[in-house]
């Protein structure tokens, strides 16, 4: 029966606004010039722009045919190999966390799914206000996905568009104000969208402070080993924390350091005070996950377990990332000697200085139209360009555009 206030029971629902990002997938998709370059997407392509499947990967997945498993159902808290190897990869084999079994750790769906586990849990059980401060500019989903759940989200400072890089001084004045026992959100590395990360003498002033105001860590671990190549220097914050005796929560995608995007798999973990108070915990993520979605895929969690419990393929994916986050890293330093070659006035250090799949690039709106309109190089309206989409067949022609554009 049709509802009597109109002729459909969904007259109320307005037209929202297209994802950012897949827009400009759709705007470039649709450009007709030979030499478009997509640099708005956050995914990694090897150096002939294509996607890339880690040779790690497609070992592991040959070892999983050859096995002939079933397609039962996982447990509410997901692959206990794969949580067993993802807490250990995140807080190190030898940590007190592992040792003393302080953490509760399930299977979340990817990075963005692991990070809604932690909303609903916080928004459950968090002990002080559910304000949330993230850092400005933040990941666009951290905004939506924590208000979601109930959650303020407000803000300190992170990035110094005088400098390109992270306005430390800022950051310590904001957080020092922030009320206590609220929950404050931390990229652990490579920051989305900036690149630019704390080092660990300024991560450590960071741990004193956030102790001392007793605010809540939240982690937010995305690119483990995607920053500098090795995942345990990129865990370097996660840990610190950890040794200062902070409990914390944290998220974990394997997205991007195995190349698992679609799989969606990933991990979230809760650091409690002591064993028992892990197991209740545990206890009330399974209640968490339970009507969400029951119980998590099986495919990416076989496969990242194979590849972290698996010595010599572990091996093979430190080399893996390894050569993706070198990649990227040599792209850095080839574009911005293209840039300074052209005889820019600028100074584009941070190119380098900046980690991870993006780089902040100081261009304005304007300029950003330009590139697009003139250049056919697409890119979020913020400046931000995916390192993972410039290759050595296009840099010469990002880099030349990008010095006449801000001549
Ligand atoms: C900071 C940050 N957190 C989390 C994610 C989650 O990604 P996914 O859900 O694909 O693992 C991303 C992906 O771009 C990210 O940049």
């Amino acid at each position: 029966m049709s509802p009597s206030h109109s002729s459909s029971w969904f007259s109320n629902v307005e037209m929202g606004p297209p994802d950012a990002i897949l827009g400009i997938t759709e705007a470039y998709k649709a450009d007709t010039n030979p030499k478009k370059v997509n640099l708005g997407v956050g995914a990694y392509r090897n150096d002939q722009g294509k996607p890339h499947v880690l040779p790690s990967v497609i070992k592991a997945e040959e070892k999983i045919s050859e096995m002939n498993l079933d397609h039962e159902y996982l447990p509410i808290s997901g692959l206990a190999e794969f949580t067993a190897a993802s807490a250990k990869l995140a807080f190190g084999e030898k940590s007190r966390v592992i040792s003393q079994k302080l953490n509760a750790t399930v299977q979340g769906i990817s990075g963005t799914g692991s990070l809604a586990i932690g909303a609903f849990f916080l928004r459950d059980f968090h002990q002080g206000p559910k304000d949330i401060y993230q850092p400005t500019p933040t990941w666009g989903n951290h905004v939506p996905l924590f208000k979601r759940a109930g959650f303020n989200v407000k803000q300190y400072r992170y990035y110094d568009p005088k400098t390109c890089g992270f306005d430390f001084s800022g950051a310590l004045q904001d957080i020092a104000k922030i009320p206590e026992k609220s929950v404050i959100l931390l990229h652990a590395c490579a920051h989305n969208p900036t690149g630019v990360d704390p080092k660990l003498d300024q991560w450590k002033e960071l741990s004193n402070l956030i102790k001392q105001r007793n605010l809540f860590p939240f982690f937010d671990m995305a690119y483990q080993g995607f920053a500098t190549g090795d995942i345990d220097r990129d865990a370097a914050a996660v840990r610190l924390f950890i040794e200062d005796g902070h409990q914390l929560v944290l998220a974990q995608s394997y997205a991007k350091n195995m190349g698992l995007y679609g799989e969606r798999i990933g991990a979230f973990s809760v650091v409690a005070g002591s064993s028992e108070e892990a197991a209740k915990v545990m206890s009330q993520l399974k209640i968490i996950i339970r009507p969400l979605y029951s119980n998590p895929p099986v495919h990416g969690a076989r496969i990242a377990a194979m590849i972290l419990n698996d010595a010599a393929l572990r091996t093979q994916w430190l080399k893996d990332v390894k050569e993706m986050a070198q990649r990227i890293i040599s792209m850095r330093t080839k574009l911005r000697a293209v840039i300074e070659g052209e005889g820019s006035t600028r100074n584009w250090q941070h190119i380098t200085d900046q980690i991870g799949m993006f780089c902040f690039t100081g261009m304005d709106k304007e300029q950003v139209e330009r590139l697009t309109k003139e250049y056919s190089i697409y890119l979020t309206k913020d400046g931000r360009i995916s390192m993972a989409g410039v290759t050595s067949g296009n840099v010469e022609y990002l880099g030349k555009a990008m010095a006449k554009i801000t001549k």
